[in-house]
């Protein structure tokens, strides 16, 4: 009987934790971020994944960003090093284990119960900083508190600077060590999710009609951010004590603008293909903007990173340091704290294996010679 079944379809169904959702695998049954992807596709309302994994308007860049991490080749070295790469770092003076951090989701509510409050829990057990997003579904203080990792804090500014003000003075005395500051706007619709909107989704993200009469900006991007400018960073760093980044830059002309407002880190992204559908791919405009930034300060990048040699690819590339968007969503989505944990553990391990195999024993022994990128 059992070697019937072990030779049936039915058996090989159990052995498959993808195909078969009738089934939530164990965690210890998946081995890379991506199968996390297809377990919160099987646990979460349809509502909350499609928020997690859509695109601004017809997912080009959504797409690009992935793809260009296959169009760049990793050189391999024959001979494997005997002793583990060291992947510690410091970056804006504070110790971290990995150049691998979670950047900022809005609402881990509607992923989990427990919401960022596990996410923060997660990736203490990861031994990764977690910036908490300004809409985060707890407030910032009760996300710091949960776990003794660090946390770092991003703002969507408000014309009021004094909104601007008691949030970031408050997100501070809270514990936030940097201040992110993002300047690239969020798309106000997804073109996929127009044609359901009358599948009574809960989101209001997602059930955003495409017009709305009377505002001066009836059609697209939110009204409520399309006022910076420049000298906002200017306005907002007296109320900053700690490091303060701009995240959103795609061009070495604004990284440099960037800093001469006073920036402490520049924040390479797209918001993973959310914003402006045909925005380059992060890392195609990676290399111009560190070479713009010339030292003057850490360079992060986020959007499309899946795998540990993406992060080595990344850091090849210029980076200081990676941070995750959708990945520790997954882990979330589909085990909570544990998922969380596990996904960052994974792009750690893989990150390390991709270190040894291209020969680096330390990050300051990754540099451009390790990559050859396939396209212009
Ligand atoms: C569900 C979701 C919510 C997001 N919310 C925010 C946010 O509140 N603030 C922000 O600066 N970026 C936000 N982003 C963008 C992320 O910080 C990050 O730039 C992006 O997810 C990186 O791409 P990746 O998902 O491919 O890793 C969000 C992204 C996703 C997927």
């Amino acid at each position: 009987m059992a070697i019937g079944l072990a030779g049936s379809r039915f058996g090989r169904a159990q052995e498959d934790p993808v195909r078969d959702h009738s089934r939530v695998p164990s965690i210890s049954e998946l081995k890379t971020t991506f199968e996390f992807e297809a377990v919160a596709w099987a646990k979460l309302p349809r509502a909350a994944y499609d928020y997690m994994a859509y695109g601004a308007d017809g997912e080009v860049t959504l797409r690009r960003n992935r793809d260009v991490f296959d169009e760049v080749d990793l050189i391999p070295r024959g001979i494997q090093m005997a002793e583990a790469p060291k992947t510690e770092l410091k970056l804006f003076g504070a110790a971290m284990a990995y150049p691998v951090l979670v950047s900022p989701t809005a609402g881990h509510s509607q992923f989990f119960a427990e919401g960022e409050l596990a996410t923060h829990r997660g990736a203490t057990a990861a031994g990764a900083t977690m910036i908490v997003s300004n809409n985060s579904t707890y407030p910032f203080d009760k996300v710091a508190a949960a776990a003794k990792g660090p946390v770092w804090v991003q703002l969507y500014p408000k014309p009021q600077l004094d909104a601007n003000r008691a949030y970031l003075e408050s997100a501070q005395a809270a514990g936030a060590q940097a201040v992110v500051v993002t300047i690239d706007q969020q798309a106000s619709s997804y073109e996929r999710a127009l044609h359901d909107r009358n599948l009574s989704y809960s989101n209001p993200a997602m059930r955003r009609p495409p017009a709305r009469p009377g505002s001066t900006n009836p059609y697209r991007i939110s009204a409520s951010r399309l006022w910076y400018e420049w000298k906002l960073f200017d306005e907002i760093r007296p109320f900053v004590k700690v490091p303060m980044l701009a995240k959103g830059i795609l061009t070495a002309e604004d990284a440099k603008l960037a800093l001469d407002h006073g920036v402490d880190g520049i924040y390479v992204s797209n918001h993973g293909g959310r914003s402006l559908d045909y925005d380059p791919s992060t890392l195609e405009v990676l290399p111009e903007i560190v070479d713009a930034v010339n030292g003057r300060a850490p360079v992060l990048f986020d959007s499309g990173i899946r795998r540990g040699s993406d992060v080595l690819k990344a850091l090849a590339l210029g980076a200081s340091a990676v941070c995750c968007g959708r990945a520790p969503l997954w882990g979330l989505s589909a085990y909570g704290t544990a998922g969380v944990q596990r996904v960052l553990e994974i792009l750690q391990t893989e990150f390390v294996d991709a270190m040894r195999s291209a020969g680096c024993p330390s990050l300051e022994a990754i540099n451009r010679k390790i990559v050859a990128a396939q396209y212009s």
